[in-house]
């Protein structure tokens, strides 16, 4: 989005959903930035990423609550121009440990936000993160939005859900099948975190970054810079109502390769090291993955333009300037 269609958000009443955590602040900060008038809805769930300290010192208001919560979330969004709906859970360990638990924060609690929205504010954009794991398995790569969703975990079976309830409402929301994201204000305080927030906590730290099973399987990662961009323009898009995009970086390497650039940036400088897959990780992996964002590029005109070195420099800095970001 270009500055002057940013300041399209100038005024507006703006709700993003997790918007205490790594993705959602980031979209929120942006968004009162651009002088719209911000609230976040977040239960502050335990285990994920949410921290009062992401909005500090900003106009952002904060709504301590679930999103199905209907006290608390219709009057919030009675009214709302935009809708930002980014509270879940991703963490696919945390899904195979607690498979209701994925179900109820990524599914059913958003079948009662929605109905919350429906009631309280129909029609308008909605915009919804869900992730490039409802594929599952990729039968071809890069992933396009025609391959088949085959997750194989419970927490993309929630996703995949949670789309379609999206995708149920009057006002068709935008669908963003997000890669693997990194960037400031994502949470490293704990060991159990996604591949790239364990690298990068790894290296800030100084400890060696551990790769499991040889580190062949490539990924692509996207600096959070990039997903607040498409997250903004598609919610500036009226043609993307009702579309289901994947929102990935053409630029994809071998997780052993992603881990050498973070260590190598890091000025601690630790060594990458092979290890042996614990189970709990084989068991929701796979393999290879990567997504084609051509359709998100034609809908939204977006495309991601932070190159993975540049976005690992820029993480690397702002986490040295924040160590209680890491060193919890
Ligand atoms: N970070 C990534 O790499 C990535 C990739 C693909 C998709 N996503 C999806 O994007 C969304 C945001 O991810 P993130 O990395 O910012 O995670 P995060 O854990 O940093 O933030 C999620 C926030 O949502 C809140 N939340 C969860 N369930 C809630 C509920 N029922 N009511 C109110 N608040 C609730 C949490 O308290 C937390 O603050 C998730 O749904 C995730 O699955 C993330």
């Amino acid at each position: 989005v270009s500055a002057a269609d940013r300041r399209r958000f100038s005024g507006t009443r703006c709700v993003v959903t997790g918007g205490l955590g790594f993705i959602g602040s980031n979209v929120a900060l942006a968004l009162a930035d651009a002088g719209a008038e911000v609230t976040v809805v977040d239960a502050l769930v335990d285990g994920h990423g949410g921290d009062a300290a992401n909005v500090d010192g900003s106009a952002v208001r904060v709504v301590i609550a679930d999103v199905g919560d209907v006290g608390a979330v219709a009057p919030v969004v009675t009214g709302a121009d935009h809708v930002f709906d980014l509270a879940g859970q991703g963490s696919h360990i945390a899904g195979a440990r607690d498979p209701e638990r994925d179900f109820d924060l990524n599914a059913v609690a958003r079948l009662r936000f929605l109905e919350i929205l429906r009631r309280a504010r129909p029609g308008g954009p909605t915009v919804f993160a869900s992730t490039r794991q409802v594929y599952g398995r990729p039968a071809t790569l890069p992933l396009t939005e025609d391959h088949p969703p085959r997750p194989t975990d419970v927490n993309g079976v929630a996703k995949l859900a949670a789309e379609y309830l999206h995708l149920l409402q009057d006002d068709g929301s935008v669908i963003l099948r997000l890669s693997n994201v990194y960037g400031p204000r994502q949470h490293l305080r704990r060991d159990d975190l996604g591949v790239l927030p364990v690298f990068f906590r790894r290296a800030l730290r100084g400890e060696p970054l551990v790769v499991f099973g040889g580190g062949a399987d490539a990924r692509d990662a996207l600096y959070v810079e990039d997903v607040v961009e498409a997250i903004l323009v598609a919610a500036l898009t009226p043609e993307a109502a009702g579309r289901v995009m994947n929102i990935g970086h053409e630029e994809h390497m071998a997780l052993w390769r992603m881990a050498e650039l973070i260590a190598a940036a890091s000025p601690a400088g630790p060594p990458v090291v092979a290890g042996d897959w614990p189970l709990e990780h084989a068991r929701v992996d796979v393999g290879s993955v990567y997504t084609s964002s051509s359709l998100a590029t034609e809908v939204l005109g977006w495309q991601p333009e932070v190159p993975f070195d540049d976005g690992v420099a820029r993480t690397l800095e702002w986490f040295a300037q924040h160590p209680e970001r890491y060193d919890g």
